[in-house]
């Protein structure tokens, strides 16, 4: 099948169709869906799937481990944030499909396993944690902490896997699946516009920016909004408007990134002072000691500001990723296949997080950027255009016939 249509296959899965944007958390109704094509597909493809103790889920050309060489994987994620765009993560597994099929087409025989990965989770849009498949798999979350993640309903990761029919005593490192492995190499959207300046369909990661996600939670006393004399207060909304301010500034002055995307007060009436305020700092910089300076800054205003207004603070970290260095025997080796084909591939660095950032702790990892002409992402108005896409499937076949085919 050919990219467009396997695309076409996969775009009406999960999609909320008052926004245009995709709704597809792990473990629910339109992440089952989406694993049904994944198996479909890969079926299709005469590849095998598997899920491992995580819930990953592993299409595989050749068996892992059966003494063929390491394997070479490719693939990415099927779920999104809220509302987000069509192409984060899926157009890794739609690309990597489509790659795999063009070499079967063109009678490509691969010397050693080949791999399409599914991860699970990637977002940490239901449990909290990004890139919680690729984390527990590289034991980078002690599992009996990933079964107790609870998402905003208090559902345990635990109890989401099994009303999903999987078994969660089984979450936890796979040492064997990753000696398995020779490298992993993600294609992704670029999560920005550079390869749209310099007129590139496609471009090679050179590495990922420090960054984690930080919970802060604000406790006051409800009250009626209409008697309750300003004095009298303790609105937690107060401080929380402060350090959203206060990260803005601490990020300016250091050169990161400071967000709030996420914010619930409880208990949400119009007409009351809120109970509590909770928030997700999500904060990224070129350097780890100036992501602890962003995050120490946010830290000390909003201790200040919840002083000040009689409310109480607690902030905790909920996930981290130290900068990531892409391995660059094989970014050079992917560089040289692509100029070969003609498409020299600029290297680009990139504040996103992604599974193979996790796993290059690990194993050699790479990742290849296809052109996003509108530059956004984690919204319905990512794009890239099918030309594009095509362009991103060609170099990920050349790639992996590369890797594969010694
Ligand atoms: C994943 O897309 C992230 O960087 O948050
Ligand atoms: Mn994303
Ligand atoms: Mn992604």
């Amino acid at each position: 099948m050919s990219f467009g249509e396997l695309w076409a296959e996969l775009l009406p899965v999960g999609r909320d169709e008052s926004t245009g944007g995709y709704r597809r958390y792990s473990w629910t109704e339109p992440d089952a869906a989406c694993r049904d094509w994944f198996t479909r597909t890969a079926a299709s493809l005469g590849l095998q799937t598997e899920c491992d103790g995580n819930g990953n889920l592993w299409a595989w050309w050749g068996k892992p481990g059966d003494g063929a060489g390491p394997a070479i994987v490719t693939g990415s994620h099927l779920d999104s944030v809220p509302d987000g765009g069509a192409f984060d993560g899926p157009l890794g597994i739609v690309s990597a499909f489509a790659a795999i099929g063009q070499l079967r087409q063109d009678g490509f025989h691969p010397a050693r396993p080949l791999g399409v990965a599914a991860f699970t989770e990637e977002e940490g849009s239901r449990f909290g944690v990004a890139c919680l498949g690729s984390r527990l798999l590289a034991g980078a979350v002690d599992p009996a902490v990933g079964r107790d993640l609870r998402d905003q309903d208090g559902v345990s990761l635990a109890d989401a896997m099994r009303a999903a029919g999987r078994n969660p005593a089984l979450l936890g490192p796979d040492e064997d699946l990753l000696a398995a492995i020779g490298a992993y190499v993600e294609l992704h959207i670029e999560q920005g516009s550079m390869l749209d300046g310099l007129g590139a369909p496609v471009g090679v990661a050179d590495g990922i920016w420090p960054h984690g996600r930080w919970r802060l939670d604000f406790t006051g006393r409800a009250d009626h909004a209409g008697t309750t004399r300003l004095p009298d207060r303790r609105d937690p909304m107060l401080p929380f408007a402060a350090t959203a301010l206060a990260a803005r500034q601490a990020a300016t002055d250091c050169g990161a990134l400071a967000t709030f995307g996420k914010v619930i007060a409880e208990p949400g009436a119009a007409n009351a002072i809120s109970s509590s305020v909770h928030a997700w700092l999500d904060a990224r910089a070129p350097e780890a000691s100036v992501l602890q300076a962003v995050v120490e800054a946010v830290s000390e205003a909003a201790a200040e500001a919840a002083a000040v207004h009689g409310v109480g603070f607690e902030l905790r970290q909920e996930s981290f990723t130290p900068l990531v260095s892409f391995d660059p025997v094989l970014r050079d080796r992917i560089g040289e296949v692509l100029t070969a084909a003609g498409r020299p591939p600029p290297v680009l660095p990139t504040g996103a997080g992604h599974d193979a950032g996790i796993l290059a702790a690990r194993i050699p990892t790479a990742m290849l950027f296809v052109r996003n002409p509108t530059g956004v992402s984690h919204s319905p108005a990512e794009h890239a255009e099918p030309a594009d896409c095509e362009a991103g499937v060609a170099a990920l076949a050349a790639v992996l016939a590369d890797l594969a085919g010694r």
